[in-house]
């Protein structure tokens, strides 16, 4: 495996496409091998531009606008780190030999729509999930939830993220607003919408997992300690790791990340997401990237899923060796506003054993992420009351 000098001929060049706070920590993990980085999104000065040797403010669901972005700036592998993109112009770039899209092109195609990732897990390879099905109009989703769903059940648009357009509802009674929110919510109005049971689980974990080079030239298969996590309305709010499970739950959870992982290919890390009851487990979605959730790596592992990703998809050797436990808490924009000021932070990192990200966004919402605090120790518990109080002392305020 070579790397070559950055800004050079010789540069090995990785486009980012989708800038935000994962990416950033993507860009920072590939700048530490002498990686020519180009970061996208959609606005300026988005996180990861704040990293980059070169960064584009381009619509990325554009395919030609993509293709014409690709062309000029000839990266040999593509990092996906959001989902919505024209994936459909990643798997030509791909067919064309243009650079490699990682983990493939297919993987972004699949897991950018609900339904392509449900029916890939479900119904090809077999994998436990909640029962489910889709509808297109008011009338289609209450007959899929009379003919076996039930209430209560989850509905979602088939294509969004961090819960948006999301709803639990418990009588039909909640039916058509549920509906219209979803279509409301989703980040392309298709009108198409998922209906799920309600699986009533202990615990949620993301099963961090890679796929990389071995010594011997085939790909393994590497997981990383469970991380357990809490959600609010469809949105993590804090993470640790390790989340204790019983063995025989733990051996069900990387069998399914390790079938799912091997279905979509590639090489690169994935967040596999499963819900755990006792010892059995279900298999929820899948984030062909680093994932949310696993921020907290920043301080439990040797190499955090960045590095893990970077080493990953540059064909290096990669380790997910647990370091010490932790956890992670969010810290939310608090206003909508540009140009918060973040105080209190010396207080915050005076919580011993503590860390802090501030992710540098330009606009904050109130319910925006704009940080996340981070502590370890030696126990999850202790970690996350600590974490927590990092983030509950960190204030935000308008200039
Ligand atoms: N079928 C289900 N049964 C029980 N809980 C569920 C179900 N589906 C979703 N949830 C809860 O809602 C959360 C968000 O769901 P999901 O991951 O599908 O949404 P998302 O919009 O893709 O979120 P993100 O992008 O943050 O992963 C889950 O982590 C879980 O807590
Ligand atoms: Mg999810």
């Amino acid at each position: 495996m070579k790397i070559g000098t950055p800004l050079s001929h010789a540069a090995t060049r990785v486009m980012l496409l989708g800038s935000g706070e994962l990416g950033k920590e993507v860009v920072i993990a590939l700048q530490r091998f002498g990686v020519e980085v180009i970061a996208v999104d959609r606005y300026a000065n988005a996180p990861g531009h704040q990293v980059a040797h070169r960064c584009h403010v381009i619509d990325m669901t554009d395919g030609a606008a993509l293709r014409a972005l690709v062309e000029k700036e000839k990266p040999h592998i593509i990092v996906p780190e959001i989902e919505a993109i024209a994936t459909d112009t990643l798997a030509e770039i791909e067919h064309d030999g243009l650079a490699v899209v990682v983990p493939v092109a297919r993987a972004a195609q699949l897991t950018m729509n609900r339904e392509g990732i449900r029916r890939l897990a479900a119904e090809e390879l077999g994998i436990p999930t909640s029962r489910y099905a889709f509808a297109e109009s008011v009338e289609q989703l209450r007959a899929a939830i009379d003919d076996g769903i039930g209430y209560p059940c989850i509905i979602k648009p088939v294509m969004s993220s961090s819960g948006k357009g999301q709803s639990l509802i418990e009588t039909s009674a909640d039916l058509a607003q549920a509906w219209n929110y979803a279509r409301s919510g989703g980040r392309v109005d298709r009108g198409r919408v998922i209906v799920e049971e309600v699986i009533r689980f202990d615990y949620e974990i993301t099963l961090l997992t890679v796929r990389a080079r071995e010594e011997g030239g085939g790909i393994g298969t590497w997981f990383c300690a469970p991380v357990g996590h809490r959600q609010e309305k469809g949105d993590y709010v804090e993470s640790w790791q390790p989340q204790p499970m019983s063995g025989t739950a733990l051996e069900k959870a990387q069998d399914i990340a390790r079938t799912v992982t091997d279905g979509l290919g590639g090489c690169g890390l994935f967040g596999v997401e499963l819900f755990v009851a006792g010892d059995d487990v279900w298999f929820s979605e899948v984030s062909p990237r680093p994932h949310d959730t696993g921020m907290v790596t920043m301080v439990t592992q040797w190499q955090n899923e960045f590095e893990l990703h970077a080493r990953a998809i540059l064909g290096l050797p990669v380790s997910t060796v647990l370091r010490n436990p932790g956890a992670s808490a969010v810290i939310y924009g608090g206003h909508d506003a540009a140009g918060i000021v973040f105080d209190d932070v010396d207080f915050a990192l005076s919580v011993p054993q503590s860390e802090l990200r501030l992710f540098g966004k330009p606009e904050a919402f109130a319910r925006r992420r704009m940080g996340v605090a981070l502590a370890y120790g030696d126990d999850v518990e202790d970690a996350r009351i600590r974490a927590r109080e990092v983030a509950s002392r960190v204030r935000t305020a308008r200039q």
